[in-house]
């Protein structure tokens, strides 16, 4: 028999699935040293949560948080509700001695994202952010590419993510319009993925100089019972000077009409470039001046050959993986490192540093002017 890791879930929606389905798929898929049992499930709404549960079989619910974590029965917390309650959670996690994964961002603010960190290297255990875009295979050999010098000095990082679904005046308050519950809107949401990836793929961000807006001010109630005022940027744009010298920019916007979840990676280097869009996400675009004059154009690179970081574990090449799968593949390291005593990363100090920028952003876009992004963690 193998050794269990029995999961505690928090938060039902959008990323409980996305998780719930990982766990289901992941020892599937690849031949892990252990196996993940989903014991508990966490939500609110009663009706909901037992639909949930059934849907993907969790073993139990719980209606509070404080009492899935106080468990005996369970060795992972997963951290999958809306960013003010990442912070309590995470902590009393890792008291409770529970390996923790949170979604991102991973908090509200870089205060809150040190006492995770502190709580978690307290406490010994493992600890991961869900930046899930670190384990599409595309992304993985794009680092791969330029770790090993093939686009040379990276002079440019220019990442968009696009989204289209508050352009409609009618869209529904929630808590994604709301500084309190949120921290941030479009910003932390989204420029927390591209920060995330800028870090891995080029290093660290010394200084930024931000806009942020919101566009509409007022969005209905659900059930018609009046009007929310929203509270969280609808777009932030901000420019970035990398500590290696070179230079970024990040837009990060829900009002990018037409677009559905566009997220554009260019990374220009002395050697080469790269080009990523999620959308095509098997996909990565490459540029090398080592080619021959005449023959050199951005290739289009299918990332589906078994050679390909976690493909061997899918389908023969040319039969393309989803998005779903970049959490199926992070649940896996997650295992293994649990199942080995060690790290995985991306980890809380990675959120943490990410979220620095994140509010180096937000002081500079306030303050007007270039704000530096603190040195050390
Ligand atoms: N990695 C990604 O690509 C990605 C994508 C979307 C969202 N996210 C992140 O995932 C998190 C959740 O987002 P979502 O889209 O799933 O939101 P959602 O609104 O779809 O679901 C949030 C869930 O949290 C639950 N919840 C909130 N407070 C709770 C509490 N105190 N106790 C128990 N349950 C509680 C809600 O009831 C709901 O089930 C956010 O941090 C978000 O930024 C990540």
């Amino acid at each position: 028999m193998k050794e269990e890791i029995a999961v505690g879930i928090v938060g039902t929606k959008f990323m409980g699935r996305a998780h719930s389905n990982a766990y289901i798929d992941v020892a599937h898929f690849f031949d892990l040293p252990v196996s993940p049992v989903m014991r508990v499930a966490c939500g609110r709404n009663v009706p909901d949560l037992e639909a949930f549960a059934r849907q993907f079989g969790w073993e139990s619910t719980e209606t509070s948080w404080e009492r899935l974590v106080a468990r005996d029965d369970v060795d992972l917390v997963d951290i999958c509700t809306s960013n003010v309650t990442h912070m309590p959670i995470a902590v009393a996690a890792a008291k409770a001695g529970k390996h923790v994964f949170c979604e991102k961002p991973i908090a509200m603010n870089a205060d809150e994202a040190r006492q995770m960190l502190d709580a978690a290297c307290e406490a010994g255990v493992r600890h991961m952010v869900a930046f899930n875009y670190r384990r599409v295979p595309a992304i993985m050999l794009a680092k791969g590419l330029i770790d090993a010098g093939k686009i040379g000095a990276v002079r440019h990082f220019n990442a968009v993510y696009y989204q289209d679904w508050l352009v409609d005046p009618d869209y529904e308050f929630n808590w994604r319009h709301d500084v309190k519950e949120g921290g941030s809107g479009a910003h932390g949401d989204m420029n927390a993925h591209t920060v995330d990836l800028a870090r891995y793929l080029v290093g660290e961000i010394e200084a930024v100089s931000g806009a942020q807006e919101i566009f509409i001010r007022e969005r209905p109630l659900a059930g018609g019972a009046g009007v929310g005022a929203v509270t969280a940027d609808d777009a932030t744009g901000f420019l970035a000077r990398f500590r290696d010298g070179a230079l970024g920019s990040f837009m990060a916007t829900r009002f990018a009409t037409g677009r559905k979840n566009f997220l554009r990676l260019e990374v220009f280097g002395s050697e080469g470039g790269l080009v990523f869009n999620l959308e095509r996400l098997n996909e990565l675009k490459f540029y090398s001046r080592a080619d021959a004059d005449q023959e050199r154009g951005y290739r289009t690179i299918m990332v589906t050959e078994s050679s390909h970081p976690f493909i061997s574990a899918w389908w023969p090449p040319g039969h393309i993986i989803g998005w779903e799968h970049t959490f199926i593949h992070e649940v896996r390291d997650l295992l293994l490192a649990i199942d080995a005593g060690e790290a995985v990363y991306p980890d809380f100090f990675d959120g943490l540093r990410c979220q620095q920028v994140l509010d180096a952003a937000v002081a500079s876009s306030v303050a007007g002017r270039w704000v530096a992004v603190p040195a050390e963690a």
